[in-house]
């Protein structure tokens, strides 16, 4: 039987990252406080399986996930283009090379100074997510003299069965706009028709998608509203469908990870047969969760009558999301096993919230005080959701 493809694994023993199965252990001679330590070969074997998986279609990297430097010019030179949502994201975008032509911009609550900097750069195109946004772009571009690109973010009412914080294509969640508003939204867009260029349709159900029946129902109610739209709109010619392609956490099932993409593509490509359109996606989870870990020493080990506790220098203010979502992480020790077996324990952080834990009731080899632990899969959503919560110092983020 060939072994499982895996980017986190013991080799000979000893815990290593990435298809070059490059070793952890060398990060911990010179080891001052919490380190995200990511691995490019992995981010850039994801983009390459999802570009091939997805012929045709325009990956625009959700920036958001990871922001770093360094991962957004590895996505760069691969060709992707980035989904931004604020002034800071765009920022760092044109430092690290995207022409503006490259980034769409999304997000609820765009300010009249970011509107103002897309407007001023000529984004590619702007994802509106309410009516009022429409109106504040059209006023701004009339000011300006200016003309841009705009994509209608459609909200179907779809449950994607995900975390509800994590859920954005329902009718109580904030994000995109109802099919009920269009009438309104092609009164704008006809009103304001010398600065506004309407150019689709976009939709995002939320992320950690398994289950992508929810996927396609909402790519049926789209289609048909694509459709008549550019029977009225010539320029039309661009359909968004979005981030939310989910990972196996627990098991870090990457062959499943690739089974579920290409289902994702089928689904794509099925859906949308046969329509005049530029496909767009916005991924950012299933690239670059894989790409990072975190390595953290052990402080304190502390028992009480129920619990061993693995007290640990970092914790929620590095690495939110167990705290957030009830997130699962796993936890690695260095080395494969020690000699005296293993025990439960919760690992937790220094922070003085009792919500503060990185994982609950795990099996780990036996630790001692200065031993090292590695929380696995945080390449998304980590680093760039830390806080100085307790005034805590940040971690850090190394390169293999
Ligand atoms: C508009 C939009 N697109 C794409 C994404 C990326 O989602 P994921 O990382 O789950 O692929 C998000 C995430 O919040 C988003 O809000």
């Amino acid at each position: 039987m060939s072994k499982a493809k895996l980017y986190l694994q013991y080799e000979k023993q000893k815990l290593v990252l990435g298809p070059q199965k490059k070793a952890l252990f060398s990060l911990v001679s010179n080891y001052q406080r919490p380190t995200y330590v990511y691995d490019l070969d992995i981010l850039k074997e994801r983009v390459q399986i999802f570009q091939k998986a997805l012929p045709g279609v325009q990956v625009y990297y959700a920036m958001k996930a990871n922001s770093h430097p360094q991962v957004l010019q590895c996505l760069h030179s691969l060709g992707c283009g980035l989904d931004v949502v604020s002034g800071g994201e765009i920022r760092r975008a044109q430092e690290c090379g995207f022409k503006p032509q490259a980034l769409i911009y999304s997000g609820v609550g765009k300010t009249h100074k970011e509107i103002r900097q897309t407007l001023e750069m000529g984004l590619e195109q702007i994802n509106v997510e309410s009516i009022p946004e429409l109106r504040r772009i059209a006023k701004i571009a009339k000011e300006m003299n200016k003309k841009t690109n705009v994509v209608f973010r459609l909200n179907p009412d779809v449950d994607i069965e995900t975390h509800p914080y994590i859920a954005t294509g329902l009718h109580n969640n904030k994000f995109g706009m109802a099919f009920t508003d269009l009438p309104e939204l092609k009164t704008v867009l006809k009103e304001n028709s010398e600065c506004l260029i309407f150019k689709g349709v976009s939709l995002h159900l939320g992320s950690q998608m398994h289950n992508l029946s929810g996927f396609r129902d909402a790519l049926k109610l789209l289609r048909p509203v694509y459709e008549d739209l550019q029977k009225e709109f010539p320029s039309c010619d661009t359909f968004d469908v979005g981030g939310g392609l989910g990972i196996f956490y627990d098991t870090q099932e990457i062959e499943a990870e690739e089974k579920l993409l290409q289902d994702y593509a089928n689904i794509v490509f099925t859906e949308l047969k046969g329509l005049r359109a530029k496909i767009q996606t916005e991924p950012g989870r299933w690239l670059v969760a894989h790409a990072g870990v975190l390595l953290t020493q052990v402080q304190y080990l502390k028992k009480t009558s129920v619990k061993n506790f693995a007290i640990v220098d970092t914790g929620m203010h590095h690495l939110l999301r167990p705290t957030l979502y009830g997130a699962h992480h796993r936890v690695w020790t260095l080395n494969e096993k020690s000699e005296n077996g293993t025990k439960k324990y919760d690992v937790v952080g220094p922070i003085c919230e009792s919500g503060d834990f990185l994982a609950s009731d795990r099996d780990l080899s036996e630790l001692q005080e200065g031993d090292f632990l590695v929380i696995g899969d945080v390449g998304a959503y980590g680093f760039v959701m830390r806080s100085d919560y307790n005034l805590q110092d940040p971690p850090e983020e190394v390169f293999l």
